[in-house]
Parts: structure tokens; sequence; C-alpha cells
């Protein structure tokens, strides 16, 4: 086979076989292919699509390229999720020790972040003492006996969407559907899911801007999970605004034990339920999505859900009391109130940009070798549609600094606020399953 063939089936529209695929991703990974010829198959891919049946076939073979891990010795049906990424996003804290609680194994590999906050490991870190060095096998027994582990990504996950994503990053070939789609399902399937739920984010603090785009990206999502054998099902989420309250690793870890409690921001917790049903029935652990929320329910009002989520970070080194004293974990030097210097309601909450006022306080990293401050991080007090008078709190700003005007001139740049009472955004857009 040549490579050139294989490009030029494509630039002329053509769907390629499962060898071509292979021939394709197999020769980038070891170097037999070089940089230009796949720069010139993803340009192709670009403008000429591909079928469920080539994404599942890219996905497949990305997903064969490096170590896979094997979870078959974890009873039960493992269900991961999946959030394309958004702005103050607690759900996975929450919905790993929620839907455990439920019976369903959460076996969960998780990386850290670039972007506003740092991700899912890096908030765990905020907790003093917690670590995810643990080896496969102690992993698998932690979620045998807990239901709940954690562990770091493997060095060498998929090593061919490592090598592609780099080079559409430089090629301008990222946002192409079947790209972004086989490479999010390729991670997921090598991690070892049998069942996946996607939260598929749109809006302004999103990969997808309109809903449209979003669901296309869910459908070829689905898609190509179910070409693969993997049962999967994608929502699509209101990320217009951030979600609840709290941007910042230390005070994102306090939000999601807030709403392990029943007591979190509503938009987070009614996510979290849609997500967390999903979850169950994909777990086959409920009937319908009646059953299922009304178990989440109960393992939130009877506490077991936040109990579990101690005796997970307690069996990882974590220390478990900041689960009663959330206190105990990391705080800023400062906090400082940004007030509103108008009366009327907030009708637009740039979420990208309040995301980038975050980082810039030290949230998030810009470049994988920075350094973060699990401490810092916003809270807003209002959401779209809320009412606010001139000289009420808009969001407090937990800062190690204890000058903070250009985070307050971020804030009030991108908090839009009108006297034409606006309709709250709809949190789910739709739901594939
Ligand atoms: N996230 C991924 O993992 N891959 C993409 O291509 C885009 C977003
Ligand atoms: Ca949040």
């Amino acid at each position: 086979m040549r490579m050139v063939d294989v490009i030029q089936k494509k630039r002329d529209g053509e769907a390629l076989s499962k060898e071509e695929i292979e021939f394709f991703v197999d020769g980038y990974t070891d170097g037999s292919i070089r940089d230009y010829q796949a720069s010139a198959f993803l340009m192709a891919t670009y403008f000429s699509d591909m079928n469920a049946e080539e994404q599942g076939y890219l996905t497949m073979a990305m997903a064969n390229s490096g170590d896979q891990i094997d979870l078959s010795a974890i009873e039960g049906i493992k269900v991961d999720k999946h959030s394309t990424g958004g702005v103050g996003d607690t759900t996975t804290l929450i919905l790993a020790p929620l839907v455990a609680a439920c019976g369903v194994p959460v076996a969960k590999m998780s990386g850290r972040g670039l972007g506003h906050t740092g991700g899912t490991l890096d908030k765990l870190e905020a907790i003093e003492g917690f670590h995810v060095e643990i080896t496969e096998k102690e992993f698998v027994k932690q979620v045998n006996d807990l239901k709940l582990a954690v562990i770091g990504q493997s060095g060498n996950l998929t090593p061919a969407d490592k090598k592609l994503y780099a080079l559409r990053d430089v090629t301008a070939t990222v946002d192409s559907i079947p790209l972004i789609a086989s490479s999010i399902m390729s991670k997921k399937i090598a991690a070892g899911a049998d069942a996946i739920v996607l939260d598929v984010k749109t809006g302004d603090g999103a990969f997808m801007k309109t809903p449209e785009d979003a669901e296309e990206l869910a459908r070829s999502m689905v898609a190509i999970g179910n070409e693969v054998g993997r049962h999967t099902i994608a929502v699509i989420s209101d990320m217009s605004q951030p979600l609840g309250f709290a941007i910042g690793n230390a005070l994102e870890v306090k939000e999601a034990i807030e709403t392990l409690k029943g007591t979190g921001p509503d938009d987070l917790t009614e996510l979290c339920l849609v997500l967390g049903s999903k979850m169950l029935i994909a777990g086959g652990k409920a009937k319908d999505t009646n059953d299922a929320r009304s178990q989440l329910k109960r393992v939130i009002e009877d506490g077991s859900a936040l109990e579990l989520f101690g005796q997970f970070l307690q069996a990882q080194g974590g220390n478990a009391d900041i689960v009663k004293n959330p206190d105990l974990l990391p705080n800023a030097a400062f906090q400082i109130e940004v007030k509103s210097t108008t009366t009327g309601f907030i009708t637009k909450m740039e979420a990208d940009e309040i995301g980038v006022a975050a980082m810039l306080l030290g949230a998030g990293r810009a470049t994988k070798e920075d350094d973060i401050d699990l401490a810092v991080g916003i809270v807003l007090k209002k959401k779209i549609g809320d009412s606010v008078k001139s000289g009420e709190t808009l969001a407090i700003v937990h800062s190690n600094q204890p000058e903070i005007v250009k985070t307050e001139s971020m804030l009030l740049k991108h908090i839009h606020i009108s006297q034409h009472k606006p309709k709250r955004p709809k949190l789910i857009h739709k739901i594939l399953d």
C-alpha cells in the first residue's frame, strides 16, 4: 500500500477501508509515514469528511496504537463519563461517588488539564495527601472493594492520537468533527470503558459554540461508539455561562462537597442528575430515568454518596476530614468582592472570558509546564437571569495577591447587565441515546 494513494482516495471523497486507515495510523505512529503526508491526509479528511464506519476504524486504530487498560477483572459494566470541556465544570468529582454509591463501578483514569482550571486530577490534589500513583492491581482491587478509584494517565495511552493532535494543532485541522470524535473516543476506549456517557457542551465557554455543531459532534461520537460495540449516550448541555458558582480547584472541590450534600448550585445538581441517570441506566443499575433519579437523590439524602467520597479519598492517601470540614482545603490569602456598578438583570456571562480571568489568577495552566495555585479562583454570586443592584456583589475573587484590578475589570466587562429580564439559558439542549 502507498500513502499517496490513500491520501488521493480521501481527497477525492471516497470512503477508506479498515486496512487503509490502519496503514496510515500505524505508519504515522512508528514514523514510517512522515508529517507531510499525514498533514495532507488530515486536510483531505477535513474537506472530505468520513462516514461512521471510517470513524470507527480510525478510533480503533488509535485506541490500539498503545497501551490499553484491562478492566476485565472489575465486576460489572464500567461506565465512563467524558466532558468536552467547559468553565467551572466540577461534574466528575460529584458523579464519580454519586453513581458508585448506586453500585456502578467507577474506574477513572485522569490527567492534568490545560485550561481555565486544572483537570480532575489537579482538583483532587487540592486535597492533602491524595495521590493517583497506584498500580493497576491496586486500582482494580479498590474499584472492586469501594466501586471507586482514580489512577493517573498511563504514559503510552493512544500515542497515535497524541502525535496526530499535535500535528492538527499546527495544520489548522483541529476543528474537524470526524477527527475530534475519533480522538476523544479512542482515549475512552483505550481506558477500558464498556459504556460511555458524553457531556457535549455548547455555548460561549465550549469548543462547539452552537447547539447544532455540538449535536453534530455528539452524533458522530454516538455513532462511533455503536459502531465499535460500546454503548454510548450523549447529553448536550449549556456552557453559555460557567457551571455552578465556583471556578478554581479547591473552590470546585468545596462546591462538589456541597452538591453531594444536596446543597449545591441548581444547574450543577441537575446536570449531575441527568448524566448520573444515563450512567446508572448504561451500567444496568436502573431501569429508567425515574428509577435512576430516585436512586441518585436517595444516596445524596442519606449521606452515602458523601461518605463514599470520604472513603475513596482515604483509600488514596487523602485527608478525608475535608468532607466534614472543607475549610481544611487550601484557602487563598485574600477574598475580595467585585461589586456591580449598575442595576438591572444579568443577561450574559461570557464563560470563556471569566475562565481566563480565573486562569490569570493562577487557577489554570496555559502551558504544560505551568504550576497552578490550587487555592485561587472566582465564586460567582449571580447567574444569567438574576437581578442585581448597583453596589451588590457579583463575585468573590479568591486571590493570593491583594491587588485584583485586572480580574475585577475583566469580570465587570464580561458580566453583562441590562434593563430587560432575559430568559435563563436552557441547561439541557438534547439527549442522544
Ligand atoms: N479533545 C480531544 O481529546 N481531541 C480533540 O480532537 C479535541 C478535543
Ligand atoms: Ca463550578
